[in-house]
């Protein structure tokens, strides 16, 4: 346990140097959908394996997961360190080195790309979601290594995704087909927010969703809406009818039988989750900043948005959108549309209803496409097993507190796989904070937590060697 005080002390000297290299591989845009940033999504491929290698990380490699079947696939890192013995576990890091586009710019009060730290936070696209998380597994690696004379106090494989942002398709493949070459006892994963500042939090489940496009087509071409409005159908007004028919005005979604699966939280977990110190009022003000809250009523908002789908439409591109007036009637227009799901829902049962019942209230004049971009399997994962208890035992060394356990309403499609195919646990262990801004302007990560976080998960591996 001394090298474990010793790896901290090494964490603690070194906090300024961690926060300058996270904001080195901050300035990288590994914005994964886009992709005239594919390049730059490599760059930060490369950037997390050599300094994985430089800390001591064995095997450290690029897997390419582009292929005929997944065009345009981004790298994921390897690397491991198995020289604890057969008898120590072996702990399997995942992070994802990608981000999401960083628009609308002109909001970002520092710019997304040029890290700046204000009032004990960092400001960047990537800060906490994941570059930042990720990168206190290969701090608190590096401080092991420093404080453990080049050794560590288990086997560890890290794994590190550059399309989480985009469905995950390249990680699933490879855990499909070479899932004996990420072996291990459990998963770490620092990709979730506490609950609440000061609050150590275990994330225990995750939705699942599936990310759709509905495409409308009218007439061969556009066409002038004085001479042909009346007699040509419109693509947009067809889409909004159909859109209109997703969900009642109570936010129930009308799709016949998607709600079949749907399993309770159990009577233990609702117990918990109303336990928690949340104030709705706050939330509706602070973090969502609308008149008011929506969606199914006799829920409450956790339940809401833990454990019980929704559906979303994220934009409908096509027509005319500049600035002034067109009159045109277009030929085509654009939605796209995402269903979170949750346990027992499946993407394949959910989306095959949902296209059914789109294509059944197709309006007059226009044909309908409706396409799965991507999906991930919503997940619930167990908590009793010895790894949860090394993290809630680290968490309340650095904390001083009993760790809560919710469940994240976001999605990471790997975790199911996890569980389901390589057949191990998952710790969620993340450090964000419900203002943290994911995906949306004026990202941050608060400096404090970022350490904290280190510093956990340096406690955490002692504990799972101990
Ligand atoms: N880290 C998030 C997921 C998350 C956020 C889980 C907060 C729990 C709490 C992840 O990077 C993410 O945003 N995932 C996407 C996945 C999708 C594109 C398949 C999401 O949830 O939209
Ligand atoms: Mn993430
Ligand atoms: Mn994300």
């Amino acid at each position: 346990m001394a090298e474990i005080a010793a790896a901290v002390e090494f964490a603690r000297k070194n906090e300024a140097r961690f926060v300058e290299e996270l904001k080195a591989l901050l300035r990288i845009p590994s914005v994964s959908t886009l992709p005239e940033h594919a390049g730059d999504v490599r760059r930060a491929a490369e950037f997390v394996a050599a300094e994985l290698k430089r800390i001591g990380m064995e095997n450290v490699r690029l897997i390419e997961t582009a292929s005929v079947e997944h065009p345009g696939g981004h790298p994921l890192v390897y690397a491991d360190w198995l020289r604890a013995g057969a008898a120590a576990p072996t702990v399997l890091c995942y992070g994802h080195y990608d981000v999401q586009p960083a628009e609308p710019l002109d909001e970002w009060k520092s710019p997304p790309f040029e890290p700046t730290e204000r009032n004990g936070n960092l400001y960047a696209r990537g800060a906490v979601d994941d570059k930042g998380q990720m990168w206190m597994h290969v701090k608190a690696l590096e401080s092991l290594f420093a404080a453990c004379n080049g050794r560590l106090p288990v086997n560890v494989r890290v794994i590190v995704e550059g399309e989480e942002e985009v469905g995950g398709e390249g990680i699933a493949q490879f855990v499909r087909k070479h899932g004996d070459q990420l072996r291990a006892d459990v998963a770490l994963v620092s990709d979730t927010e506490m609950f609440a500042p000061e609050m150590p939090t275990l994330c225990v489940g995750l939705r699942g969703m599936i990310y759709t496009e509905i495409e409308v087509r009218g007439a061969r071409t556009d066409l002038h809406s004085g001479m042909y409005g009346g007699a040509a159908p419109n693509p947009f007004v067809a889409l909004a009818q159909i859109i209109a028919k997703l969900k009642d005005p109570e936010g129930k979604i009308l799709i016949p039988g998607f709600y079949d699966k749907v399993e309770k939280p159990t009577a233990d977990e609702l117990k918990a989750w109303k336990a928690l110190p949340f104030d709705e009022e706050h939330y509706r003000r602070t973090e969502v900043g609308s008149k008011e809250l929506t969606g199914e009523p006799g829920y409450s908002v956790l339940e809401r948005t833990w454990a019980r789908p929704t559906l979303d439409v994220h934009g409908m591109p096509g027509g005319f959108i500049g600035a002034g007036a067109k009159t045109v009637i277009p030929a085509r227009a654009l939605a796209k549309v995402s269903m979170r799901l949750v346990p027992d829902m499946t993407p394949a049962e959910s989306f095959a209803k949902y296209k059914a019942y789109v294509e059944s209230i197709v309006p007059k004049g226009v044909e309908v496409e409706v396409r799965m971009i991507h999906s991930g399997d919503p997940i619930v994962v167990s908590t009793d097993n010895q790894f949860v208890k090394a993290s809630t035992g680290a968490m309340r060394e650095v904390f001083g507190k009993d760790t809560v356990y919710v469940r994240g309403g976001g999605s990471i499609p790997i975790v199911g796989d996890f569980v389901r195919e390589l057949k191990i646990p998952t710790v969620m262990m993340g450090f964000g904070l419900p203002d943290d801004n994911l995906h949306a302007p004026n990202e941050k990560f608060n400096l404090a937590n970022f350490h904290r976080g280190i510093e956990s998960i340096v406690r955490f591996f002692g504990n799972v060697g101990a």
